[in-house]
């Protein structure tokens, strides 16, 4: 089969904000306890915080880490997490059901993120509580003294703030699972009165509105336009989540659904727009995608957990190639909307649906899924330039015409190489990739790594870590600016031109 990609320096979609590459720590079952904080392992330091965790994250380059939930955080009482850790309350965690000791908490994270080169972006308690506790909350972390909040914090040995600029102003508010559900209107009012407060205090701060949970809740995307209705002019971006799952065995399908989630951001952006229109506004609201990945592996197996335990084995996917080659082409989405999505969280980081898996008292490893997303983090950061690919489609029942190959690309910041990142989805068919790169006729292919493996079951695992791993490609000595290059079957593949 052949594809013909027409790409131009002129043409571009906006600038890659490299948050787009970030991730998420949820207190849910071992991502802190056993994950990134294991007092004792040997591979901890004086603080209890994994090393080799902590190599594997900084590896990956993650700039945001979303925190401390999800679900978790629509019951927590974050005062619970600063102080004297053996004055802290052992609490039941209503969404998870586990126990949560408090042992790791919002000073410890702030420390963690230091060493992990991030910065986080912290959620808000708006399903039980509101604005009073948000607003001590921001206080605490980001005033620098002299007043009860932040005095309290140094207090707690912490002398400087925090200056945490990005806040999420709740998580899944819409969802009947989550504790202090609300509707459109409940929700919309409390987000706008939040946002007055902490923006009373500082202007500068970043504020996301909780968007649907997935495209399939009832009231999307009424919710998104109501509460934005209500909240518009005082949040930055709106919240998107989506997992995706092979749970019907069916290939053809579950490498389409990259298609799902583009139709998902065109009608989130044009539900943005619509409120935009209907307020005369001058503003452009973002999209913070912060939870996506693909999610089922631990669905039966987390049936059978029992309640009430700290650090219980939730929510742990293992992760398959043919998930990293979906993962691959979400990432390629997300790139393809630069313009608007500005921040994204591959739900989550270590153990709990993530590219990190880890043992308790043993080694750390990586995932299947690791690997399209470090690629991203590595060569995505830059410029998104227009792909228009030229290939055959397949009919699938649920989307559509699919493309047998999906792909971005980004010019790096230095505007000295252009990476592309492709997705065979053809499960026999190489692809003979044709067409060339209009106005940077002086870059020439220097690289090709190939993620691939001939069993699409195959995972890694604590005794073969390597088992699905990248590997590089010879390349021929091109013509410049040529795109030609052969992508096998059932590959997703990164594409390095140079000067
Ligand atoms: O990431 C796991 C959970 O998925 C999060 O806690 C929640 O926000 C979503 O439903």
């Amino acid at each position: 089969m052949k594809a013909t990609l027409h790409i131009d320096k002129e043409f571009t979609i906006g600038e890659v904000d490299k948050r787009i590459f970030g991730s998420f720590i949820e207190h849910l079952g071992r991502a802190i306890y056993g994950g990134i904080f294991e007092p004792g392992h040997p591979q901890a330091d004086k603080n209890g915080l994994r090393q080799d965790v902590l190599a594997l994250i900084r590896e990956l380059d993650v700039p945001v880490v979303r925190y401390p939930g999800g679900n978790f955080v629509s019951s927590f009482n974050w005062e619970d997490s600063v102080g004297p850790v053996e004055k802290r309350p052992r609490r039941l965690d209503l969404a998870w059901k586990a126990v949560e000791p408090n042992l790791f908490g919002l000073n410890e994270f702030m420390a963690w993120t230091k060493l992990a080169n991030t910065d986080p972006m912290m959620a808000i308690n708006l399903g039980t509580r509101g604005i009073e506790a948000a607003s001590a909350l921001v206080e605490y972390c980001n005033h620098p003294g002299d007043s009860y909040w932040s005095d309290l914090r140094r207090s707690h040995g912490v002398k400087d703030p925090h200056n945490i600029k990005l806040w999420c102003l709740g998580n899944e508010l819409d969802g009947p699972w989550q504790v202090g559900q609300k509707t459109p209107d409940e929700y919309g009012r409390l987000a706008f009165e939040t946002a007055k407060a902490l923006k009373l205090f500082d202007p500068t701060i970043e504020l996301v509105a909780v968007g649907s949970s997935n495209r399939r809740m009832p009231l999307f995307p009424q919710w998104e336009a109501t509460v934005l209705d209500h909240c518009y002019d005082k949040v930055d971006y709106v919240s998107m989540h989506e997992y995706y799952d092979n749970r019907a065995d069916d290939l053809p399908t579950f490498l389409a659904s990259s298609l799902g989630m583009e139709s998902f951001i065109e009608s989130v952006v044009a539900t943005c727009d619509y409120v935009q229109a209907k307020k005369r506004g001058k503003k452009k609201l973002h999209i913070s995608f912060d939870e996506w990945n693909v999610w089922f592996h631990s669905n039966e197996a987390d049936k059978k957990l029992d309640p009430w335990t700290v650090g219980p084995a939730q929510l742990e996917d293992i992760y398959t190639f043919e998930d990293a080659l979906v993962v691959g082409t979400l990432i390629n989405t997300l790139l393809r909307h630069a313009d608007r999505v500005k921040i994204a969280c591959m739900a989550q980081l270590v153990n709990v649906i993530a590219p990190i898996m880890t043992r308790n008292g043993g080694p750390a490893w990586k995932q299947t899924i690791f690997w399209p997303l470090y690629h991203a983090s590595k060569y995505g950061r830059g410029t998104s330039m227009n792909v228009k690919i030229d290939v055959d489609c397949y009919d699938n029942p649920t989307y559509g015409d699919v493309p047998w190959l999906d792909a971005s690309a980004v010019r790096s910041e230095d505007g000295k190489a252009v990476t592309l990142f492709l997705v065979n989805r053809s499960p026999d068919q190489t692809i003979a990739l044709g067409g060339k790169l209009a106005g940077l006729e002086h870059l020439r292919l220097v690289s090709h790594t190939e993620l691939h493996h001939q069993d699409l079951k195959a995972i890694n695992s604590e005794k073969n870590p390597d088992k699905v791993a990248p590997t590089e490609k010879p390349v021929k000595p091109g013509r410049a600016g040529a795109l030609d290059t052969a992508i096998g079957p059932l590959s997703w593949n990164v594409l390095r031109f140079e000067e």
